[in-house]
């Protein structure tokens, strides 16, 4: 091979670098992921179509549990949940983080055993906490001083609960200050600072309904660097070896959180989980045998980085405009299924699809549909110079956090997902339609 062929496809290759391991390209300037092309998919399905490669969310699965051998591995249903995405999980050996009474029926009605989940949530309604009870989920985790009190007495005399604390360590990670939640002054957790955690520790060992089996924290999300999850596994150990001194009580389980940061654009930083996995545990060993505490079962939980890049968006372009020196170009989605770059500033690398074109590239925007300027999907991309109406885009990282948090804005409606695996594309979840939307008004 010739140096340029060589050079070519190293390109090509980077270029691919965050889209699912199965992507290959077909000729015309098409792709296919999971064996299927996805401009076939368009066609079978409309657009916008959000496409899962289910091999990828299950090597994704496979990957932390290698990385990981002795924890528990418990997947961030929050980032996206379906009854097929809990089969693979469930199946892969992972459990589940839950924070809603939805997420947690959902997953117990598709078979997910209740045992192997964790409740959260800052502000847990009757129905939370009711639902976790009936259903036997696996722990909840406490997050303010008010549920003590509330949980013991729904679990009732003669019941028995297993907890664990949200702890606020004072560290401050994550991409974006929105999904910091490390440090003190944000609604999450009791302060280590404070004193709020050890109180909070104490009140649970006086509920003989409760039983509490470790502490979690989680510092924030989109997280790229090992540094901070380990200075907050430090601060962890060393509240468990106070809590030993002062209560006597040695905590078996430690669940670290999730928040691990990938890459949405090539050439961006994303953790490096076996990094992540040996530092952690070096740190449990070290920290634990000064403190002369036995070493607690750890846990940790993912979302994004179990889904995020298995996902990828297609859109078809219904609108291409060039104004004040820019191009924008307009897709039949926008932030009712993508409200991740207006929320929190991401940047996505969307690229033409199924047509080959010899048109120099030029920067473009890419917008959605939507009715406020603020839908923007993608700034500063290449895009051909003739990209027109009719013209497939593919976003791809979208499986997490996307349409978990798609919105009826508009009355767009939701796309469909579909999963591709082996050279197959299936309908998990149909395209939400105005009936469905209709459906729901009962007035008037
Ligand atoms: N555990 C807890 C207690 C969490 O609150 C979260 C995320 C996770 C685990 C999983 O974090 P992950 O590994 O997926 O980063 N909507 C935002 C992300 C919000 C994350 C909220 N909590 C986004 O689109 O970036």
């Amino acid at each position: 091979m010739t140096t340029a062929v060589l050079s070519d496809l190293a390109e090509g290759a980077a270029e691919l670098s965050v889209w699912p391991a199965s992507t290959s390209r077909l000729p015309h300037g098409g792709l296919a992921v999971g064996g299927v092309s996805l401009a076939e998919v368009a066609d079978r399905f409309d657009t916008p179509v959000y496409v899962l490669d289910e091999g990828e969310v299950r090597a994704r699965c496979r990957t932390y549990r290698d990385a990981f051998p002795d924890a528990e591995v418990l997947y961030a249903a929050k980032a996206f949940l379906s009854r097929a995405m809990l089969h693979w999980v469930a199946e892969e050996g992972l459990g589940l983080d839950v924070c809603s009474a939805g997420e947690l029926e959902l997953a117990v009605t598709a078979g997910f055993p209740a045992g192997r989940i964790v409740l959260h949530g800052n502000a847990k309604s009757p129905r939370d906490i009711e639902t976790a009870l009936r259903l036997g989920v696996g722990r909840i985790v406490i997050d303010g001083p008010s549920e003590i009190a509330r949980l013991a007495a729904a679990v009732g005399p003669g019941g028995r609960q297993k907890v664990m604390v949200r702890v606020v360590p004072g560290i401050s990670a994550g991409a974006h200050e929105k999904i910091r939640t490390g440090t003190d002054g944000q609604k999450f957790g009791l302060s280590l600072a404070d004193g709020s955690a050890q109180h909070a520790v104490l009140r649970i060992l006086g509920q003989p309904q409760l039983e509490l089996t470790g502490l979690h924290c989680h510092i924030g999300s989109q997280i790229t660097d090992v540094k901070p999850y380990v200075s907050a596994l430090r601060r962890m150990v060393g509240l468990m070896a106070r809590i030993r001194d002062a209560h006597g009580v040695v905590l078996p389980e430690l669940d670290m959180g999730g928040g691990h940061g990938i890459a949405y654009r090539p050439g961006e930083a994303a953790l490096d989980l076996t990094a992540l996995a040996r530092r952690l545990r070096a740190e449990l060993t070290a920290s634990c045998a000064a403190a002369g505490l036995p070493v607690p079962r750890l846990a940790v939980e993912p979302g994004r980085a179990v889904v995020g890049p298995a996902g990828v968006a297609v859109y078809r372009v219904l609108a291409v405009k060039r104004t004040a020196g820019r191009l924008f170009v307009a897709v039949d989605g926008g932030m009712s299924d993508n409200p991740r770059p207006a929320l929190y500033g991401v940047r996505y690398a969307p690229r033409l699809i199924g047509r080959h074109t010899g048109v120099e590239p030029c920067p473009a925007t890419v917008v959605g549909r939507h009715c406020e300027a603020g839908d923007v999907l993608a700034t500063g991309v290449e895009l051909p110079g003739d990209v027109r109406p009719g013209d497939l885009l593919a976003v791809p990282v979208a499986g997490a956090y996307q349409l978990s948090m798609a919105s009826g804005y508009n009355l767009v409606g939701r796309p469909p997902l579909v999963a591709v695996d082996g050279g197959t594309a299936r309908l998990l979840i149909r395209r939400e339609t105005l009936d469905d939307l209709r459906s729901r008004e009962v007035g008037g």
